[in-house]
């Protein structure tokens, strides 16, 4: 089959698309002919060699972590999944490779039938983080949460997660976003200078938790929150030097049943997949578009 890697960090014109064994599906995993995959900003910069120090590649590397399609190969001990099911789900966090014609599901949920292929190949890795940071913050209804990068690929997760949690949720985004955000439940704001300020206003009874999706504001993150313990990060690597909680994907994954709830969440329209996730590349030449996007 055909997968996209890249074997040396590098500009865009190191990836490639490989001729590589077609994986299968071990105890407790799906396989899919995919129909859709996704490419996040993050493998980006993961090409780039940005990461190389803190977070190395076994290289040649697979990208990909998203994918829907159509279940052809069900693991052992795996109930409820069957072959021809349309699903959408990630694989394993480190070994990747759903930008490929085929791709092992660690988990997964239905594709809610209103979706197209894209958009369900844009929304399990986002449901999953916004799943594990809101419970690594125990945020529960009535509580008000910050979500800074709100309107990013992540963020929107996040942000609808919190609401149907009952949650209030304030989103940092450039202003052409807010009347995106307000459309997911959220109240906006802008980020940059003034930030401490502007929220202080918009939430004068203080705030419970915030998730950054965004890095690179994580002092005023934590004088906004009043307790370094009230913050987690997805993005800014400096969290420890703030007593901040960076929480990355193969250490905490949140699993199966997160996408399982996420699964029912959309099926009730109460989570909408959100523009940034429109990165999927779909049809017959779907493992070249995607290459192409990993390029740009
Ligand atoms: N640790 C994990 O498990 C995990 C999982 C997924 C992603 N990530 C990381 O999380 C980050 C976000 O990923 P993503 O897919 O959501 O990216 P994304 O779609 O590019 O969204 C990032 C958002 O950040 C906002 N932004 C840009 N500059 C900003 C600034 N100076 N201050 C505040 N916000 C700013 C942008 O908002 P506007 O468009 O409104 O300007 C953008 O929508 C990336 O660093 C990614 O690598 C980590």
């Amino acid at each position: 089959m055909r997968a996209v890697q890249f074997s040396q960090y590098g500009p865009p014109d190191v990836v490639e698309i490989a001729d590589v064994d077609e994986p299968h599906a071990g105890p407790g995993q799906v396989r899919i002919a995919v129909r859709a995959s996704s490419v996040a900003p993050g493998e980006v910069r993961l090409r780039a060699g940005e990461h190389r120090h803190d977070l190395p590649l076994t290289l040649p590397y697979r990208t990909g972590f998203d994918a829907a399609g159509v279940v052809d190969e069900v693991g052992a001990g795996v109930t409820g999944t069957h072959v021809g099911d349309e699903v959408f789900g990630i694989t394993d966090q480190t070994t990747r490779g759903a930008n490929a014609d085929f791709v092992v599901l660690t988990s997964w949920a239905r594709k809610p039938g209103a979706w197209t292929w894209a958009e369900a190949a844009g929304a399990a890795s986002g449901a999953e983080v916004a799943t594990r940071v809101l419970d690594l913050l125990a945020v529960t209804a009535g509580q008000t949460v910050v979500v800074h990068g709100a309107a990013g690929g992540t963020g929107v997760f996040v942000v609808q997660m919190a609401v149907a949690r009952g949650a209030r949720a304030v989103g940092t985004a450039s202003e052409q976003n807010h009347g995106f955000l307000r459309e997911l439940g959220a109240e906006a704001t802008t980020y940059g200078p003034g930030l401490v300020e502007r929220v202080a206003q918009m939430t004068p009874r203080g705030v419970d938790a915030i998730v950054d999706c965004a890095g690179g504001a994580l002092a005023d993150l934590v004088t906004i929150a009043g307790d370094p313990a009230r913050v987690v990060t997805i993005a800014d690597t400096t969290a420890a030097r703030h007593h901040v909680r960076l929480t990355r994907g193969g250490v905490d994954a949140a699993g199966v049943v997160t996408l399982v709830l996420c699964g029912v969440l959309l099926t009730a329209g109460r989570v909408l997949p959100g523009r940034a996730s429109f990165r999927a590349a779909m049809g017959i030449a779907l493992v070249d578009v995607v290459a192409l996007l990993l390029r740009s």
